[in-house]
């Protein structure tokens, strides 16, 4: 995690943010998303690339994936919970939490922002 510094503004408590949880907030002229994943902080300017929808209010959910068994058939899609994605409410693009960058389009992202946690607090970068 990098420390912010005098830039921080604080936006939240700790426990405003459960694991998978996510946190919307307006800070200044901009609306930013914080997201838990495995317990660490990720944040996101709530800006879609595609064309400007609110994606951080989308929904949380998995990567789908086919499952492939032992003689290499497929066994239909399942949902694989070490990627979690967040999906814009406007199209449906998936971005992955932990990295901002679009599931299966790795040159489009979110535009992230800087998010620290400490003594039971949240700040990101003004
Ligand atoms: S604006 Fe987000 S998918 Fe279109």
């Amino acid at each position: 995690m990098t420390a912010i510094g005098k830039t921080a503004i604080l936006v939240g408590k700790s426990e405003d943010i459960a694991e998978l949880g996510r946190l919307v907030v307006d800070v200044g002229d901009r609306t930013i998303g914080i997201f838990r994943v495995q317990g660490r902080l990720y944040a996101y300017e709530n800006t879609c690339p595609h064309q400007g929808g609110p994606v951080c209010q989308g929904k949380i959910m998995p990567k789908v994936r086919e499952k492939i068994d032992a003689d290499k058939k497929a066994r239909g899609m399942v949902f694989d919970r070490s990627e979690m994605h967040i999906v814009c409410p406007w199209h449906g693009a998936e971005y992955v939490i932990t990295t901002g960058v679009h599931a299966v389009a790795p040159d489009v992202r979110l535009t992230t922002i800087e998010v620290e946690e400490r003594g039971g607090e949240i700040y990101v970068s003004a």
